[in-house]
């Protein structure tokens, strides 16, 4: 009887912690199309898979009257649970506890969890929805958010972080999910700035909504904060279970490998299609990568942001791989500092767990101007160049069509330790393009012939000579820096062929406290 009574108040306890702030704030909660802590964990994890921790902690501020209340759990919901059988810890901010606001025996929760997840190797996902710091407690919450932050710092590049924003996430909060991999934002409901809209009128006088400062579209368009941009909580829970598939648990893990059942020698007569015969003509890079993945499955990261490259993950043969692509279809497919930035966290990131890199090259080069220049271009510029050459894994270089100048030594080049290098029968590889490059070496005398007739045809001569010369993958494969030209519709194939080669190589960096990649 007597433990029965004891059994009885345990569930009373779990019952009631799990209404977190009550079910008045449920409802509000519901009523602004958001899920609750818990209702997010119970779908992002495998069914009946997760294991709560510290349900019974509360907090011991008792500055504003606070000791008067309290809520078990105090305001997040942290655990361990599985997707797709493979172990996660979670952390799920709680709004109808004092707006989710951290407080310090909130912040240890969280610790708890990040610190089992890096003894364990396991990937931690953290979904933000709080008022910030909780302002009864004062700098004890700061000192929490500090403890987060280092955790964040430290898991960096041995386990995956991910973190989803589905309701505000303001002020110096918004550096936790800064310092992790991924960030999931959700259209309407979800903010994240370091100043809201009401102190940006006191001190700019500028006038702007929540939204236009700093909503999902904003994040994942404009400041490339938010990696995905979703319609609703549940599409942010499908993408943090699609991209774990991807990824290693930690970084002394393979990429995970899955049965393949898409041949892998299917032949893509439609890739040898795809390269307009006009060069200055775009196509869609997306159709390439397509074409050639693991039944069409790709997964694409930053969709909406710098859309001149895309990056994201794909498997060929089972293997999980990062694609990195220029693409025509936007700006001519030109590396500028949006892209460069872009680009070169991806490729670390993948670098870090061990993902292999494939390259797909169709640049004109770097966008020149003052705007590029003033914005540091170049800085930016050799964060991807140094991403490429720092980076050990497997790295498959592709060139379909131009590959000129600067761009050219970026975008994996053999010199920056790219593995394998295939260009294929439509690659230009040279300096600059055929125009650029005869006004260059033929201005002088062009601008002496005075009859436009004479002047035009010597100019389609010397840029047919330059296109002789340079404008196909020869030049560069009769120095070795290509290793093959292929014929596209082989390229599937051909990637996994290099790949299986690779599965085993061994690269490293001279020994060195960390790099100094320019910032
Ligand atoms: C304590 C908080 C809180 C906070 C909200 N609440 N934020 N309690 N500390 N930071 C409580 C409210 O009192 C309320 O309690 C409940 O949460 C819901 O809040 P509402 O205001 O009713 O909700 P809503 O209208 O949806 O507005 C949400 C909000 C707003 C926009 C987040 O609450 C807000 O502006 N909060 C303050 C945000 C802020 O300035 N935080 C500090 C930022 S600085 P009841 O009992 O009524 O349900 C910071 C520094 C971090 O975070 C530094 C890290 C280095």
């Amino acid at each position: 009887m007597a433990n029965e009574s004891k059994i009885s108040e345990l569930l009373a306890k779990r019952e009631r912690a799990k209404l977190g702030g009550g079910e008045e704030r449920i409802k509000s909660q519901h009523k602004k199309g958001k899920y609750t802590a818990r209702e997010r964990v119970e779908k992002l994890l495998d069914e009946g898979s997760f294991e709560e921790y510290d349900m019974f902690v509360s907090h011991r501020c008792t500055n504003f009257g606070l000791e008067n209340e309290s809520y078990l759990g105090d305001g997040v919901v942290t655990g361990r649970g599985t997707i797709d059988g493979r172990v996660v810890f979670v952390f799920s901010q709680d709004f109808t506890v004092f707006g989710g606001s951290l407080s310090e025996t909130f912040a240890r929760k969280i610790c708890k969890i990040m610190d089992q997840a890096m003894k364990v190797g396991a990937p931690v996902i953290g979904i933000n929805d709080s008022g910030g710091a909780r302002i009864q407690e004062g700098v004890n919450s700061l000192a929490g958010y500090a403890e987060i932050f280092m955790r964040n710092i430290a898991a960096s590049g041995v386990v995956p972080q991910i973190s989803a924003i589905f309701g505000p996430c303001a002020g110096g909060a918004v550096y936790s999910p800064a310092l992790t991999d991924f960030v999931v934002m959700s259209e309407k409901t979800s903010y994240m700035f370091v100043t809201g809209p009401k102190v940006t009128k006191t001190v700019t006088g500028e006038d702007i909504t929540t939204e236009d400062l700093g909503g999902a579209t904003v994040h994942a368009t404009k400041s490339g904060v938010a990696h995905f941009r979703v319609a609703h909580e549940d599409e942010g829970l499908m993408v943090i279970r699609k991209l774990i598939s991807y990824l290693p648990q930690n970084n002394l893990e393979d990429p995970p490998q899955s049965e393949c059942t898409d041949p892998i020698d299917r032949v893509e007569d439609l890739l040898n299609e795809v390269v307009p015969a006009n060069p200055n003509q775009p196509y869609d890079v997306k159709d390439v990568i397509y074409l050639m993945v693991d039944d069409r499955e790709f997964l694409e990261v930053h969709q909406h942001y710098a859309k001149n490259i895309v990056v994201g993950f794909a498997k060929f043969n089972g293997i999980s791989c990062g694609i990195v692509a220029n693409q025509p279809n936007y700006l001519a497919g030109v590396l500028d500092i949006e892209a460069s930035r872009k680009a070169a966290r991806f490729v670390r990131f993948c670098d870090a767990f061990n993902i292999p890199i494939i390259t797909l090259v169709d640049v004109p080069g770097f966008l020149p101007g003052s705007t590029q220049e003033y914005g540091g271009i170049i800085i930016h510029g050799a964060k991807l160049l140094f991403a490429y050459g720092e980076a050990t894994v497997p790295k498959i270089t592709i060139t379909l069509r131009k590959s000129y100048g600067g761009a050219h030594d970026v975008m994996g080049c053999k010199q920056l330790r790219a593995d394998i290098n295939y260009a294929w029968p439509s690659a230009e590889i040279a300096v600059m393009g055929p125009k650029g490059a005869i006004e260059i070496l033929e201005g002088k005398r062009i601008s002496e012939i005075e009859d436009p007739a004479e002047r035009n045809k010597y100019i389609a001569e010397k840029e047919n000579d330059y296109k002789v010369m340079f404008a196909n993958p020869y030049d560069a494969a009769r120095y070795g820096y290509i290793d093959d030209v292929i014929e596209p519709r082989n390229t599937r194939f051909r990637i996994i062929r290099a790949l299986q080669t690779l599965q085993t190589k061994k690269d490293s960096l001279p020994p060195k406290k960390h790099s100094n990649i320019p910032l």
